[in-house]
């Protein structure tokens, strides 16, 4: 059986955990591939409202294996912290597995990451400082530390020992703070490795295996495309690459598996912290997307900004993901709008850009070219099948699929996992 990848087609937030968990029934492995606990599921199901930032969402079915690949950073803290969470909801966290290779979050990332965001002063990214960037970065400057080493006591603590060294100086020297000891993190580390060790697994080994044996494997990225490293919005970004391509290099896979490549689309666009966002609408009507739609950030609460959708965004993410099919939510949300605006290009510079402009400060520059679409007043919370959406819902979502260049192939109307309509991408366009 081949693996199937969900990615997120915006800035993050639109609702791959909802997708995660729709598609989840006919699973038998997620696995979450890049980021760490910067990101946040919000999930409804069966009564509990769930948040959870690191564990992939299958892990609320008993017969799915959750697993964390090679290219999660890992704060071991936090990873336990949720896993007691879903064991007081009566949810059994025992069939995760976490890969020895992810490289863990350590207390001087979160230290470092609060001093450089205020030394940066009015250029700071907005980032969510749970220390991603800085793990990242010692991770790719081969000073990390990752979950095998806290299985030998004496190679953790050495580790620890240099890295802490050049921190310590870093922190007192630079930023004026106090020093960090190395006993008191090794004590708490060396304490949260007797309750992973269980959970460590050889995971390349293990979604391979799967997949030979006919399994089904999700493999579910955080953040979204126009968030990553490299094909993001630089250096308004988060430090790891959201796109399907890395969910192969993070899991150990090859690209001969993949047969879904799932664009998960919210209706509209959001974007947390700082950097370009061409289609935002600070006015009215962005501020009832954001209260219709309540656009706050499940890790840090930060209100999101809002704007309407961008098909060359949507194109792109289609493009440098190979997107299969679009998973659209929160469509909901566009309810009682007069008209509903696309921008189906940008203007930068006198010159219209179809494509996402190659050099950044066109990105800076560009101004959406709108589209109007005929809005509709109906609530669509209690609608079941795609055929029910009124009209006008269906010619947006028309819209966006032939903007986008991919086929729709769910469409969600609300959390609950009833609430999501499968889209047969060719059956509704008749009458509409
Ligand atoms: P970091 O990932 O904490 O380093 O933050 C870098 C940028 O990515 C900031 O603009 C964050 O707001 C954004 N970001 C990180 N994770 C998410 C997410 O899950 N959803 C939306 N934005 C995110």
């Amino acid at each position: 059986m081949p693996a199937s990848i969900v990615v997120g087609t915006q800035w993050g937030d639109e609702g791959k955990g909802k997708a995660t968990d729709y598609l989840a029934d006919r699973m038998d492995f997620v696995v979450r591939y890049q980021g760490g606990n910067n990101a946040g599921h919000t999930i409804l199901a069966e009564g509990h409202t769930l948040k959870l930032q690191l564990i992939p969402s299958g892990i609320l079915y008993p017969h799915i294996t959750s697993v964390i690949a090679d290219g999660v950073v890992v704060d071991p803290r936090a990873l336990l912290e949720e896993m007691d969470g879903l064991s007081a909801v009566g949810i059994d966290p025992s069939h995760l597995a976490v890969s020895g290779n992810c490289h863990m979050i350590m207390p001087y990332h979160l230290e470092l990451e609060k001093v450089t965001e205020r030394f940066l002063g009015k250029n700071a990214l907005g980032t969510t400082k749970r220390g991603i960037g800085p793990a990242y970065a010692d991770k790719a400057a081969r000073i990390g530390l990752r979950i095998q080493d806290l299985f030998d006591e004496k190679i953790f603590r050495a580790k620890l020992e240099i890295v802490l060294r050049e921190k310590n100086l870093v922190l007192t020297r630079v930023y004026g703070r106090l020093p960090l000891t190395s006993d008191l993190i090794l004590d708490d580390y060396l304490r949260y490795a007797e309750r992973l060790r269980p959970h460590v697994a050889d995971t390349s080994r293990l979604i391979h295996d799967g997949l030979r044996a006919g399994k089904n494997v999700l493999l579910e990225g955080a953040q979204g495309t126009m968030l990553d490293l490299d094909k993001g919005t630089y250096p308004f970004v988060t430090s790891s690459n959201p796109v399907a391509g890395y969910a192969l290099a993070s899991v150990g896979i090859g690209p001969r598996e993949v047969e879904r490549v799932i664009g998960i689309t919210k209706a509209y666009v959001t974007r947390v912290g700082a950097g370009p966002f061409p289609t935002e609408d600070t006015g009215p009507e962005g501020e009832r997307l954001g209260e219709r739609g309540r656009e706050f950030g499940t890790v840090t609460g930060r209100k999101r900004r809002c704007g309407w959708f961008d098909a060359v965004i949507a194109r792109y993410a289609a493009r440098v993901n190979g997107l299969t099919e679009l998973f659209v939510t929160k469509l909901d949300v566009l309810s009682g709008f007069d008209s509903v605006k696309v921008c189906t290009a940008y203007r930068a510079d006198g010159t219209l850009y179809e494509d996402v402009p190659s050099h950044q400060s066109l990105f800076h520059a560009a101004e959406p070219v709108y589209e109007e679409l005929e809005g509709w007043d109906e609530d669509l919370a209690q609608v079941r099948a795609f055929a029910e959406l009124p009209a006008a819902a269906r010619k947006y979502l028309d819209r966006l699929q032939d903007l986008a260049g991919v086929p729709i192939g769910v469409v969600s109307v609300g959390p609950g996992r009833e609430q999501s309509l499968s889209a047969d991408a060719t059956s509704h366009r008749d009458d509409a």
